[in-house]
Order: structure tokens, then C-alpha cells, then sequence
């Protein structure tokens, strides 16, 4: 399904394997330059493609932002942790290109994204692990009703400093089997 924003120009959709070349320079972008992925090497295509099978496969969505037809980022979700007891458990991320910063798109994005999960019946704890000095993303995430439920410290290092890890969660109504 495609959502467009007409007052914005803002377009999100499904994400395609034509996408993945974008996805993937934007996921290095952020490996090489951020503490928002904690990698340190460089991922490559055939990366990326398996990743985008495997989310496909689970039917777990990745969506893509365009605004004007151009690439513009990206959020995606999977299962929090592979054991099944997990099934219910969703991780999910946002990555916007730099220069498309702070005109709503993380917010459309992620709107979609909370929406997907709603209606699919079978997420019940939506969670981002986010580096602690993220401010950005942690207050992306509380606006859409994700409350701090963890703190950790120190569990990460890059760039040659330690790292904290904040988990925020949203909780979804949703049966169990
Ligand atoms: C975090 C990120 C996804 C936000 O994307 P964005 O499209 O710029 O966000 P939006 O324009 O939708 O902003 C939504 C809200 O987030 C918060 N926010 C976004 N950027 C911010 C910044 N630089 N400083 C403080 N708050 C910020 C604000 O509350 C903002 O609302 P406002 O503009 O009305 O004040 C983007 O900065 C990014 O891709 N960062 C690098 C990757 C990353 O950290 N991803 C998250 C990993 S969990």
C-alpha cells in the first residue's frame, strides 16, 4: 500500500529489491559515521538482499520514503529476539538521508510502521534499542507512545568510547494463540 502526503510531497510504501542499493549506501552511511548502528563493517549488497528476503519471508515490512520520486530513508521491523517465545516481540528502526532531516519523514514513517504492526494481529510489543544520546530518535519514538522500559549502561563501545543502550517499547492489544 502506498501512502502519499499530498501537502508534503511525502511518499511511503512498500520497499522493492530496486530499493535495496539505496538502503544499502544509507545503512553504511550510518555504520561508517553514527552510533545509531553499532557495525563497524561495511555491509554489501548481498547483505542487504538477504536481509530483505528474510523480512519478506516473516512478513515483517520494510518501508521506504520518497519525497518528489527520490530515495529519502527507511524503518523497517523483526522479531525482537529469534527464540519463538519472542513471536509476538517486534525491534523496529528508522534511518532518514541526512539532507532530508527534520521535515516529518521519520515521523510518516514510523506512523506507518506502528499502523502495520496495529493491524497485523500479531505484535504486541513493539521495542527500539536506542544509543542513549539519541535524542532524536528517542523522542521520535515517545511521541508515538513508546515509554523507556530499560537502561543499559555501557553494553556497546564505537568510535573508541563506551555506549548506553535505552529500550523504549510500545504495547499493542493483541490476542495470543
Ligand atoms: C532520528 C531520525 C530518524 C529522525 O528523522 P527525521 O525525519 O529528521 O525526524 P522528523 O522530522 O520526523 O522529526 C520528528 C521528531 O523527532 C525529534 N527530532 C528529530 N530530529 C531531532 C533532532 N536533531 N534533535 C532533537 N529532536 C529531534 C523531534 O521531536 C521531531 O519533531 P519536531 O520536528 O516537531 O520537533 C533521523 O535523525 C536519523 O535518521 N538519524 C540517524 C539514524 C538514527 O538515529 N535512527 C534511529 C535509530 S533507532
Amino acid at each position: 500500500m502506498t501512502i502519499t502526503h499530498a501537502r508534503t510531497g511525502i511518499v511511503i510504501r512498500d520497499a522493492t529489491e530496486d530499493d535495496l542499493p539505496a538502503i544499502l549506501a544509507l545503512h553504511n552511511e550510518n555504520i561508517a559515521h553514527s552510533t545509531a548502528l553499532w557495525d563497524v563493517e561495511l555491509a554489501d549488497l548481498a547483505d542487504r538482499t538477504a536481509w530483505f528476503r528474510d523480512r519478506r519471508a516473516a512478513g515483517m515490512p520494510v518501508l521506504v520514503a520518497e519525497v518528489d520520486g527520490e530515495f529519502a530513508g527507511y524503518a523497517h521491523y523483526g522479531q525482537f529476539r529469534p527464540k519463538v517465545g519472542y513471536r509476538y516481540s517486534v525491534e523496529n528502526s528508522v534511518y532518514i538521508a541526512e539532507r532530508f532531516h527534520r521535515r516529518g519523514l521519520a515521523t510518516a514513517l514510523l506512523g506507518e510502521l506502528v499502523e502495520r504492526a496495529r493491524t497485523s494481529g500479531r505484535v504486541h510489543a513493539m521495542i527500539a534499542a536506542i544509543e542513549s544520546g539519541n535524542t532524536a530518535s528517542i523522542a521520535l519514538h515517545e511521541r508515538f507512545g513508546f515509554v523507556e522500559v530499560g537502561r543499559m549502561p555501557e553494553v556497546g563501545r564505537k568510535f573508541g568510547r563506551w555506549l548506553d543502550l535505552t529500550l523504549l517499547q510500545l504495547t499493542i492489544p493483541v490476542d495470543g494463540d
